[in-house]
Formats: C-alpha cells, structure tokens, sequence
C-alpha cells in the first residue's frame, strides 16, 4: 500500500482528510494488468473498452480538460481518481462534474488524493491504457509525465510542458521513452486542432498571402493575479503551496506569465511559418513595484528572427486600465492576414486581399461556427488511443515552450539567445522539483531582506542568479 501523501494545506480536521488518503494503494494493485508486458494495449486485456482517468491539478483548466475528455462523443470515458494539492480544489471540481457526467465520474473518497506526491497515488488507480490528465503548474510537468510512462499511461499534458533547456531537454526524452511503449501524448495547445487554422495553414503554404513576411502579436491585459506578493503565504499554507498555488509568479513554477500566458500565440506563428527562430532578442520591464515583488515583468516587447530572416514581433502587458489587446497577425507579400483575433477560441482566421485588414477587403475567412478546439484535441487523442494509431504531440509541444521561454530568457537577461544557446542552457529551473515533498522549502527561496530575486536585465547570467 502506499505511503498516503498528507495536506500541504490543512482543510477541515485531519479525520476528514484521513477519509481522503486511505486505501488507495488496492484499487491499483487490483487493476494493474497483469497482461501489461511493455506494450500498451489498445483495448484493455480486462475486456472492458472503458478508458479510465485520472485528474492531476484539479484547477480551472484541470476541471475544462476533464469536461472535454468525457464528452468526447461515444468515447467510454471515465473519471475515477483525482489529485491536487488542495482539497477544497478536488471537492469543487469533483461536484460540479459529477453533476454533469453522472455515472461517467466514479471518484470516491478513497480516489482523491492530496499533497505533494498524489499525483502517484491517482496514476496508481489507473490500468496501462489508460490517461493521466496533468494540469498542474509546468513546473511539475516533467516529473508527473515521467510516472505515467512509467506506469504504462497515456498522457494528456496542459500546456506549455517545459520552461527552459533542461525541461525541454527532459520532456523530449521521455516523449521517446512514451514512443518506445506505444503510449499517445496530447498537448493543451489545442489552436493546433484549430480547423480554421488549419485551413489558414493550408492557404499559406498555397501563397494566398504571398511570401511571408513579418508576423506581429498581443496579449495586453491587466494582471491575472496581484503581482505584489505581500504579505506573502496565510498561516495555514507553507511556503511551497504557496508558491505552487501562485505559480504565475514563479519562474519555477510557470515560466511566469511569458511562459504560460504567450505559448499558444508563439506555438501558432510559428507553425504558419512552418519553422521554429533561430534566435530572439527582447526587452521588458516592471513599471509599478509592490513591497514583495513577483518574479514577472508587467511589460514585453519580443522580437523572434527566423532562419530565413523573418521576424515576430510580440508585445506582452499586464498592467491595470491600459488598452487591451488580443490576437497574432502576419503579413505576406501580397496582403495581411489573422491568425487567431480576440480569443484563442474562435479563431476567425482571415487573409485580406492587401494590407489593410478590413471588412471590406477580406480574400477569405473561417467559416463560423468552428468547432471547439478544447473538444477536438480530446477526441483526437481518444482516435489515436483506440485505433493504435501513432499520436505523440510532445516534443512538437516542448519545442514550442522552448521558443517562448527563449523570449522571456531575453527579456530577463537584456541579451540575444539563440534556439541552440537556450536548449543547451544549465540553469535548470525546476531542479530538485520531482524529489519534493510536503514538507520541503520551497524551490525559490527569499533573500536577506525577505524579497524574492528577480530579473535584472543586464545584471545577471540566468535571469535572477548567476
Ligand atoms: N490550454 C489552455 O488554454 C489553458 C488554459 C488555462 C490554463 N492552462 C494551463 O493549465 C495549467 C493549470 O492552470 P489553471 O488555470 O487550471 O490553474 P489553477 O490554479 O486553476 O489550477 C492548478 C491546480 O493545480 C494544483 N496543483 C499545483 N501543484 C500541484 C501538484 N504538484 N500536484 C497536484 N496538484 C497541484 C493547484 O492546487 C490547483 O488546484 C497551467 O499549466 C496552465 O498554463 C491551459
């Protein structure tokens, strides 16, 4: 039976949590197939066609992946375990899907784990062939994705899946290991599954637009969280849920907002250009100051060169009652076009007949309605896991992360970074992260005067150290 991961966050009395840990280690044990030799199957030996799932990150996005999964139409998908390190976060989203698939949730007490290291326990209740669901923080992902292969499970990982060289480094080899055990990995950037942009990719590459020029994207809002920490973690929580809880402010956690707030706008633009850049410089800077300061930037201005000479140039804001701004454009040699406007989902991929991106001289646009993008990487996903069919999006995924953490990496550091220089970089963000536990510092400690380091560009080797 296994150890029973314990709160790093005490809710309610340690009965009713005990009620949480339990018994788990037998659900596993029981299901575990015995036919598992290397291979994952693509129906399961047992019989049943059911394919079981397990919830790591029971959060905003865990709670939408897990909704897409079990719609997919006619996909005999369940819900049984789910882990988080919170767990009032398990109990709302365990509730509010419960009621909505009924019999599709089979998530008892004994299924619910908290802490740390519950993301075993729940991967523990699942047979190989199976899906993990990892919408935890970045920061967690290659360890987490590392169990599941080991298990024999297929992975759906949210996005963006590495933060700097040596997490890319990371992913890419265990997507060969997934590889080498027939094991299907999705990826939460689901703007891939976009048919609009699909067709936009298509038109592209036809020379609808022309010759491709320069590529151009917002995200300019105002803050998702408070960027002032102070007065830092409540009584109750320790330091390192803490920082887990409010991953966007933590480089090791997130990437910060760079990383996870721009990876699908710089996924996009580069799979139109049908290239990764070759190099990325970049400035930034944090105009309001708090008294403990987050590790973002409320400012970026982005410019990515790809081999051919082609640039992206990307500005990123989060800063209060500024102009908002939503969407990723490009511009060829015969007229503009819209890659995603206003929203990741719908598209309303467009190309104009020339530079002037109006109604009224629009060469084509996506048909309305589109189908949900979220919906269509789930049922891709299952396709792939019932038909054998070869399906592994992480290292296409990891790539993609490695390109956006490239232009945070500039920003932070004031310099110019290659693809190569930044997939070769030591500094490893998240060493140390797969050997925590509940009781650990946490990964980023405070310094002397209580603050925690930050980008200085210009001033440091490695963003905040070095
Ligand atoms: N594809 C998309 O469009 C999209 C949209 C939103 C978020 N996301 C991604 O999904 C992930 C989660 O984002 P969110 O908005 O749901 O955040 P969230 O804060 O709502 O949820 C994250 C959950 O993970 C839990 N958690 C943290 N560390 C954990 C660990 N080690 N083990 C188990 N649980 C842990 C937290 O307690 C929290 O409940 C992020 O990587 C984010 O970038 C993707």
């Amino acid at each position: 039976m296994p150890t029973p991961t314990r709160s790093l966050f005490s809710i309610g009395s340690t009965a009713s949590r005990r009620g949480f840990l339990g018994t788990t280690g037998r659900v596993a044990a029981a299901t575990s197939l015995a036919a598992f030799a290397g291979m994952t199957p693509a129906v399961h030996a047992a019989g049943s066609d059911e394919i079981r799932v397990a919830l790591i990150g029971c959060g905003g996005r865990g709670g939408g992946a897990a909704a897409d999964a079990l719609s997919v139409p006619a996909g005999n998908v369940k819900l049984v375990a789910m882990a988080d390190l919170f767990l009032d976060s398990i109990n709302s989203r365990r509730r509010g899907l419960g009621e909505q698939f009924k019999e599709h949730v089979d998530v008892p007490e004994e299924r619910c784990f908290v802490g740390v290291n519950a993301y075993k326990q729940a991967i523990d209740c699942l047979r190989p062939g199976d899906i993990a669901i990892f919408a935890t923080p970045v920061g967690f992902r290659a360890a987490h994705f590392a169990y599941a292969i080991e298990k024999g499970v297929h992975a759906f990982l949210e996005k963006p899946i590495s933060i700097d060289g040596p997490s890319t480094k990371r992913i890419i080899e265990l997507a060969a290991k997934a590889d080498a055990k027939n094991l299907k990995v999705g990826v939460g950037l689901m703007c891939r599954h976009s048919e609009a942009r699909k067709e936009l990719f298509d038109r592209l590459q036809n020379g609808e637009a022309g010759e491709l020029i320069a590529f151009h994207g917002y995200r300019e809002h105002g803050p998702v969280q408070p960027m002032d920490l102070y007065p830092g973690p409540p009584e109750n929580m320790t330091e390192l849920s803490w920082q887990a809880k409010r991953f966007h402010s933590f480089l090791w956690a997130s990437g910060g907002v760079f990383s996870d707030f721009y990876v699908h706008h710089v996924d996009e633009v580069c799979w139109m250009k049908n290239a990764w850049p070759v190099k990325v410089e970049a400035v930034g800077g944090r105009h309001f100051r708090g008294k403990l300061d987050d590790q973002n930037f409320d400012s970026y201005g982005v410019e990515w060169t790809f081999a051919d000479g082609t640039k992206f140039f990307y500005s990123g804001r989060t800063m209060k009652d500024c102009e908002q701004k939503f969407g990723v454009f490009g511009q060829g040699s015969k007229g503009a076009f819209a890659i995603s406007a206003s929203g990741h989902a719908p598209a309303k991929s467009t190309i104009y007949k020339s530079q002037q991106m109006s109604k009224d001289n629009i060469l084509w646009t996506a048909s309305q309605p589109e189908k949900n993008p979220y919906r269509v990487e789930w049922e891709d996903l299952v396709t792939a896991i019932r038909s054998g069919t070869s399906y592994n999006e992480a290292v296409r995924g990891a790539e993609a992360s490695l390109v956006t953490a490239m232009g945070r990496f500039a920003a932070h550091t004031g310099r110019t970074v290659t693809y190569d220089e930044m997939l070769n970089s030591p500094d490893d963000l998240t060493t140390g992260v797969a050997e925590l536990t509940d009781d650990s510092p946490a990964p980023l400690q405070r310094n002397a005067d209580g603050l925690y380091p930050v980008p200085m560009p210009g001033r440091y080797k490695f963003e905040f150290r070095g």
